[in-house]
């Protein structure tokens, strides 16, 4: 094994250095590390909390100085314990992991949902400085749901760009479903890829609308996973590992899958469960 992995799979502990709310279930924390300096946008981590869990998470600030962010909603026990985490506190972390987004020139779309907003934000900051123009569609069922509105708009702002939130409920932006928003954007315009992150339904009909309008299309999934090296096999969707093949995958990646794509994932015990 190089030396670059085996640097990337010893578990590394790093102190936070600042805790940030983002909504009332959402809370981003701000570390240092020389390895995630290096990643790509879209590559994941796992984050050990001691006496807890290890768990995945996207990376939601890559910068060259090694300082780095996940953003983390509360679901369940493990992200329970993270989110009772302040400054000073320790976590476990190894990685950067996993395949991220390829970049691309040209007319780009962005759509992200919920927490699906993670991934795309260090994608969204390199893409600026790429692309000719950039539409970002982002959804949430309610404004206190939709994340990094001032970083997004601070990010669009200097170049030729256009943001558009949707809420389910219309308390901020367009009432509506962001996939709805993507459609009627699809159906008048040429882009020359599509990044999707968010609930896999939504990741899902973006999939097909990409198959209609034939563009080319990239998305971020999510399975449960405990190696996050290609080992375990917990995180399988067809023959696609997504800890190792993925989390980004594409739409010759996807038609592959077209049977548990949007239908089902496996629970640890290799069960199927619907997503
Ligand atoms: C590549 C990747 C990137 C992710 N990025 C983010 C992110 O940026 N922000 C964020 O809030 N969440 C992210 N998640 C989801 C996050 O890992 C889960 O919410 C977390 O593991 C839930 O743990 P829990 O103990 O709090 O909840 P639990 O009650 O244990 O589970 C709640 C849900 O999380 C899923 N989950 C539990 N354990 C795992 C696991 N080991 N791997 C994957 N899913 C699991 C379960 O299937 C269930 O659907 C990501 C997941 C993956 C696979
Ligand atoms: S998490 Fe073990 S193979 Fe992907």
């Amino acid at each position: 094994m190089s030396a670059y992995l085996n640097a990337v799979n010893r578990l590394r502990i790093v102190k936070i250095q600042e805790v940030k709310v983002e909504s009332p279930t959402v809370k981003t924390f701000i570390f240092q590390d020389k390895l995630c300096a290096k990643a790509e946008p879209g590559q994941f981590i796992m984050v050990w909390i001691p006496g807890v869990d290890e768990i995945p998470f996207s990376l939601s600030t890559i910068t060259p100085n090694g300082l780095t962010s996940i953003t983390v909603a509360q679901v369940g026990e493990a992200t329970k314990a993270l989110h009772q985490r302040k400054r000073g506190n320790v976590i476990g972390i190894r990685g950067p992991y996993g395949k991220g987004f390829t970049l691309t020139e040209g007319n780009i779309i962005i759509v992200g949902g919920g927490t699906g907003l993670v991934p795309l934000m260090p994608l969204t900051e390199k893409l600026v400085k790429l692309s000719t123009k950039l539409t970002f569609l982002l959804g949430a069922k309610t404004k206190d749901e939709l994340l990094f509105l001032d970083r997004i708009d601070q990010t669009l702002s200097k170049v030729n760009a256009e943001m558009v939130a949707t809420t389910e409920d219309g308390s901020y932006g367009l009432k509506g479903i962001v996939t709805d928003q993507a459609e009627q954007k699809l159906a008048k315009e040429k882009f020359d890829m599509i990044y999707a992150c968010g609930p896999e339904q939504m990741m899902h009909k973006m999939f097909l609308l990409a198959e209609q309008y034939h563009m080319p299309f990239q998305a971020s999934l999510e399975r449960n996973m405990r190696c996050a090296m290609g080992l375990c096999g917990s995180c399988v969707i067809g023959k696609l590992r997504v800890c190792k093949d993925g989390p980004v995958i594409t739409s010759e990646q996807l038609r592959t899958v077209k049977k548990e794509f949007g239908k089902f994932k496996r629970d640890f015990q290799g069960k199927k469960i619907a997503v």
